[in-house]
């Protein structure tokens, strides 16, 4: 079996991270008897700043042809914050309808994390964030003094709206975002909260702030409430954001699958990286199961690391080991996670933020050798 993987390196340290992830899903492929072939997109800061062209019609719809994308990260300070961000990652995502981003919260053994008196048995969890509507569904803009008109549109697999907006305002100036959620994309995204439950601890916590935000978080959870009737060998429960913060630090325990909308999702999950040892570490998912997924690391592309060969390539192997269970290769899938946890455990090799003084290369050599051995 051949698979043909697009690969998107990216900005910063992404091509530096994307390197090891490649070196270690290509041995995981030796061993069980599979190829990759992996098809680079240079897509990022580089090609904006020599094209001008963030990410092409042309280019979506290639990468719409494959089941999985492997990506680095996307952001680079020469470009205004928010522009490759949203024209790049955020373009693809929500083109390519990956409504689920899915992010294991777990504490592998070894690994130290802040919480006191917490261990790998209280820190596993999942949050299933929704990603494709909320706050980032880019409508917003500033208006100054006066009445004024504006027009958006907001175009998706499942639906297209259109929002015309008259502002009458006697502030100097103001700037607003809309936040939108409709009823089929809580419903999909809840949904498959729940199944993964099903799958797991048989728990799920909604998160929202339905008691400010009511409009749209008291819809967001009115359809929670509602696909729960369909689960119940399944618990679950509401959790304000706020308070959902407060309780992974202090209860992690609870959780076993957390459902959040988007921006929420977005916050919780930097929380739920530095419990489970740091940003280094955590993977994230972005699926959209009967279409084209992507896989990433959560965290961004530290732009001061880059060159260094210096950061963590776990969460991106991490994430590459997401991506081949994706393809089902459950079993490379597997193994890729168990080098990674031998090589925490062991704990020789291992970058800076873990206390090593190993380099990202060296970490990716290391756990490609116990992929062959694990
Ligand atoms: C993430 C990132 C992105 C997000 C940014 C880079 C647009 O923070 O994947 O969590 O907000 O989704
Ligand atoms: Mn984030």
């Amino acid at each position: 079996m051949n698979y043909k993987v697009p690969v998107i390196p990216g900005d910063g340290i992404g091509p530096e991270i994307i390197a090891e992830g490649k070196k270690v899903l290509e041995a995981a492929a030796d061993k069980h008897g599979f190829s990759l072939e992996w098809i680079e997109y240079s897509l990022g800061a580089e090609h904006y700043l020599k094209t001008g062209e963030l990410v092409s019609e042309e280019t979506l719809k290639e990468l719409s042809a494959y089941r999985a994308i492997y990506l680095g990260a996307i952001g680079d300070p020469r470009v205004k914050p928010g522009v490759l961000e949203k024209g790049v990652l955020l373009t693809m995502r929500f083109y390519l309808d990956q409504y689920i981003n899915l992010r294991p919260v777990k504490l592998l053994e070894g690994i130290w994390t802040p919480l006191k008196d917490k261990g790998p048995k209280d820190i596993d969890f999942v949050v299933v964030r929704e990603n494709t509507e909320d706050f980032y569904i880019g409508i917003g803009s500033r208006a100054r003094r006066g009445k004024s008109h504006a027009d958006f549109e907001v175009k998706r697999t499942l639906y297209n709206i259109k929002f015309g907006l008259d502002i009458d305002s006697d502030s100097e100036e103001i700037g607003y975002q809309i936040g939108e959620v409709s009823k089929e994309g809580c419903q999909r995204v809840i949904k498959y909260a729940f199944d993964l439950a099903m799958k797991r601890r048989r728990q799920v916590a909604s998160v929202d702030k339905a008691n400010v935000l009511s409009d749209i978080y008291g819809f967001w959870r009115e359809v929670f409430l509602d696909v729960a009737k369909g689960y119940p060998q399944v618990k679950h429960d509401f959790n304000f954001v706020d308070a959902i913060t407060m309780w992974f630090v202090k209860n992690p325990e609870w959780f076993d699958v957390v459902v959040a909308p988007n921006m929420f999702g977005d916050i919780i999950t930097d929380l739920g990286a530095m419990i489970q040892g740091g940003l280094g570490l955590a993977p994230g998912a972005n699926l959209n199961p009967e279409g084209t997924s992507m896989f990433e690391p959560i965290h961004g592309s530290a732009p001061k690391y880059k060159g260094q060969n210096k950061v963590n390539p776990v969460a991106t192997i991490w994430a590459g080991a997401m991506l081949l269970e994706h393809l089902g290769q459950e079993a490379a899938a597997q193994d890729i996670v168990a080098a990674i946890e031998r090589n925490l455990f062991e704990g020789r090799v291992k970058t800076y933020d873990l206390g090593g003084s190993s380099t990202t290369s060296e970490v990716g050599t290391e756990i490609a050798r116990l992929v062959g051995s694990v």
